[in-house]
């Protein structure tokens, strides 16, 4: 048995989390869970947004799966992720997207996953005003941070039968910062002998994916595109309500769905789970319990393909526990 964190969030986050944590125990995953309330709702009953024995929980557990936050607004909070990123030197951050029969795109193949380098380049927030009239970001490319981004996507490709690993990059204008990171990336590449290595520029990259997408695998890159163009992918398997992710480091490990709380619907039990729910699968994965997760996945799989039992997102009528119960009746 693992113990793991969670947190339940704001908005749906409760509902969904209550669905995910049923179709994990109905799949037997060998888990045991430290919950905790965690958000805008929390700290207007305790005075602190993450309260601290949720913070220990994590601090010993190294496993949080972690519900949408309401980031509250105007009282100059610093945003929850940035500080968990930062506290807990989450350093990649990979959000898979993969077609799916329930949700028709143009894209019917889209199978890839972006590693996106989460505590450096533009966002290291090292910016300096020289005049009224002159402002400069620092981008910031390191060794350090780089070596281990590009190494985490060549793992993650070899524990998951990938193919290929893109480096996206712009290193023919700097020269020196992307120019360092795609150096780093060919030195690396030949421990990987079974995975293809290739590289490609950040904005020829954008273009190539809105045409082919099915010619993409893993792909690894600084923080800015990161940003960006995991954005652009979860717009083409058909946006949030689909998309998973997980953001690791060396000693500790957060899973969380894209969305955000989703306050407009939060309460009426018509949230779709499934982003959670992958985001838990990943977790699975990176437990070693690849069996239970596939076995989710499959269940997961054959609701949505039936078209009988969906959420409103996905053009259903569903309740999230009627969807919830559609898959646990499958696993
Ligand atoms: P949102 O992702 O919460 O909602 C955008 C739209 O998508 C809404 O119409 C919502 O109903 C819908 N939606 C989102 N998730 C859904 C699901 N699972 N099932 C069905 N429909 C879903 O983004 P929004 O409205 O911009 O942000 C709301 C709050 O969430 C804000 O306070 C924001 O700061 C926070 N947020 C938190 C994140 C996190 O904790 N990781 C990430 C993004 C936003
Ligand atoms: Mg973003």
């Amino acid at each position: 048995m693992t113990t793991i964190t969670v947190f339940k969030g704001d908005g749906i986050g409760p509902e969904i989390t209550d669905a995910v944590i049923d179709i994990l125990n109905a799949a037997k995953a060998p888990l045991t869970y430290e919950f905790f309330n965690v958000g805008a709702a929390e700290y207007e009953r305790n005075g602190a947004l993450i309260p601290e024995a949720a913070f220990q929980s994590f601090d010993k557990t190294h496993i949080l799966l972690k519900s949408p936050i309401t980031t509250p607004i105007g009282k100059g909070f610093r945003s929850l992720n940035v500080t968990l990123r930062k506290k807990y030197d989450l350093f990649a951050n990979i959000r898979p997207a993969k077609s799916n029969t329930a949700v028709k795109t143009p894209f019917p193949n889209v199978d890839l996953v972006t590693f996106r380098e989460n505590t450096e380049d533009l966002y290291a927030g090292v910016e300096e005003k020289i005049s009224d009239d002159e402002m400069h970001s620092i981008k910031i490319i390191t060794r350090h941070a780089s070596s281990r981004i590009i190494r985490s996507a060549f793992e993650y490709a070899v524990a998951h039968g990938r193919k290929k690993v893109t480096c996206v990059h712009k290193a023919n204008i700097m020269k020196l910062s992307d120019g360092m990171f795609l150096d780093i990336f060919r030195e690396i590449a030949p421990d990987y002998p079974q995975v293809e290595a290739d590289d490609k520029i950040v904005d020829n990259t954008c273009m190539q994916l809105v045409m082919h997408p099915e010619n993409f695998d893993v792909m690894v890159m600084p923080n800015l595109y990161g940003d960006i163009i995991s954005d652009l992918t979860s717009g083409l398997i058909g946006g949030l309500g689909l998309l998973p992710s997980m953001n690791i480091g060396t000693d500790y490990a957060m899973f969380e769905a894209v969305h955000g709380s989703a306050p407009d619907i939060a309460g009426k039990h018509i949230a779709n789970p499934t982003a959670l729910l992958w985001s838990a699968c990943m977790m699975l994965e990176h437990l070693g319990e690849n069996e239970t997760a596939r076995r989710i996945r499959q269940a997961v799989d054959d609701v949505l393909a039936e078209k009988k039992c969906l959420t409103p997102d996905l053009g259903g009528t569903a309740k999230t526990e009627e969807y919830k119960d559609a898959i646990i009746a499958k696993l």
